[in-house]
């Protein structure tokens, strides 16, 4: 984690708006255990988790100490050294088109206390974190939520869609083409760097995807601490008729009713060419005494429905809202992505919280932006939530346009930024 970003004091706004509310808002020393099992407890509490078994808490801490830990705390209470708010975030690397990155603010765990809740602790720390981005001129800010109505509010627009699946593998048969390659099964220990290694490559070559840190990359491994299923995880890879690692699935087998019908979730499926994407699925599709496979946090493009001889016997059982974008400066958000059209466009960008707006001059040529503020009238004009959803090439601007969140040439608008691949996360943070 960025020193500075770690460091940096606690935003006097949101302090203040805490402290009148009669609480306290102070960053948590994750080098202090007994503070941070604090933290760590309320956090799981947040997402109605069990209370973390000591071993729980030891990995945890270890794994998230060096993200920037904000908490709330009621000083007034009995529980006081228990904090009724919670927030961490971290800088990291988003894949952008044309394959580069941009540095974003990541932000996880915010929870509220049921007894606090609705008295603005979240509008305070949600706030605090995007001043602090802004401050430290961090383009752009993303998080995965637990219900989509909550951060449009704040400038957030959904960015990418994830699609879920589940597979009657009884009833289809591999019409993909040949596979080849080796498949053998590991454990997360042994693969642990190898494991990485593909991840780094998944992530980078996607755009929506996130550079994942020690934490997000092992638990797609295997399971973390405290996981009751952790038994029955199966950790597969796949190397190329060369010897070269190119994926890997994790995944459980859960019991059915019939021994011949059990049914596998998969945990995650990593791929970094064809040849491994065609080998993986194949084999969850042909595994024995299995009748479904069940997958989440795919792509909206995942191409299972090629690979089967019965189209319906794949379904999407979801399609839903994912990674979130919110986009904290303009021009540098805009010239940091690669564009597959050239094109001309004056964008008016409103911003209620006064980050982003104002009118800007985007020239594309050969692919790359050239972006300048400009008091000219604008070809389109949206509000910063709406250039969030649009801003990693998701075909998203018609739709908006429908809506009225896209005022303008949205057409226009839609063929500068969407991509022939559209943007997909595939993991949680
Ligand atoms: C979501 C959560 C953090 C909100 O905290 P909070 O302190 O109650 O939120 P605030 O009081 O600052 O609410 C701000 C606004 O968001 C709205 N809001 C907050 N949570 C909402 C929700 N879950 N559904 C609908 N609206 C919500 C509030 O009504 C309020 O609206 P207003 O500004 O129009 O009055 C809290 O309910 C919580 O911890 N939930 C469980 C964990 C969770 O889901 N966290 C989000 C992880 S992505």
């Amino acid at each position: 984690m960025n020193e500075t970003a770690l460091s940096r004091p606690i935003d006097d706004e949101s302090a203040r708006a805490v402290s009148e509310a009669g609480l306290r808002l102070t960053l948590v020393d994750t080098t202090d255990d007994a503070a941070f099992d604090q933290w760590i407890a309320a956090d799981f509490r947040g997402f109605l988790s069990e209370h973390p078994k000591p071993e729980v808490l030891a990995e945890a801490r270890d794994y998230l100490r060096d993200r920037r830990t904000t908490a709330v705390y009621d000083d007034a209470i009995p529980s006081a050294a228990s904090p009724i708010g919670t927030v961490n975030s971290w800088i990291a690397p988003v894949t952008v088109p044309g394959g580069g990155t941009v540095p974003g603010w990541a932000i996880s765990s915010v929870t509220v206390a049921p007894t606090h809740r609705r008295r603005g602790i979240a509008t305070a720390l949600l706030g605090g974190e995007l001043r602090t981005a802004k401050a430290l001129d961090v383009p752009i800010a993303i998080l995965t939520v637990s219900e989509s109505v909550i951060y449009g509010r704040w400038g957030f627009g959904p960015a990418t869609f994830a699609s879920e699946w589940r597979v009657d593998t009884k009833r289809v048969r591999w019409a993909g083409p040949p596979t080849g390659g080796r498949l053998s099964f590991t454990d997360p220990a042994a693969y642990r760097e190898t494991g990485h290694r593909v991840l780094e490559r998944v992530m980078a070559g996607r755009a929506g995807e996130i550079g994942l840190s020690p934490y997000l990359a092992d638990r797609l491994l295997g399971p973390l601490k405290g996981n009751s299923d952790a038994d029955k995880y199966q950790l597969v890879r796949y190397d190329s008729p060369e010897g070269e690692p190119e994926g890997f699935v994790s995944y459980l087998v859960k019991d059915g009713d019939d021994f011949v019908r059990h049914s596998v979730e998969v945990d995650y499926l990593a791929a970094t060419t064809d040849a491994a994407f065609t080998a993986l699925w194949r084999f969850l599709l042909e595994l024995d005494l299995v009748a479904e496979v069940h997958i989440t946090t795919r792509g909206v493009d995942e191409p299972l429905p090629f690979l089967v001889s019965d189209v319906r016997g794949a379904r999407v059982t979801s399609v839903e809202d994912h990674l979130w974008v919110r986009i904290l400066d303009v021009p540098a958000a805009l010239t940091a992505r690669g564009y597959e059209q050239d094109g001309e466009l004056v964008l008016g960008v409103t911003d209620s919280l006064g980050f982003a707006g104002g009118r800007y001059r985007l020239r594309v040529s050969g692919g790359r932006a050239h972006v300048e503020e400009t008091a000219d009238s604008p070809d389109v004009t949206l509000p910063v939530s709406s250039l969030g959803s649009i801003y990693l090439g998701h075909d998203a601007a018609r739709g908006l346009a429908t809506a009225g969140k896209i005022e303008g040439d949205a057409d226009a608008l839609d063929r500068l930024f969407r991509t022939a691949v559209p943007p997909r996360l595939s993991t949680w943070f």
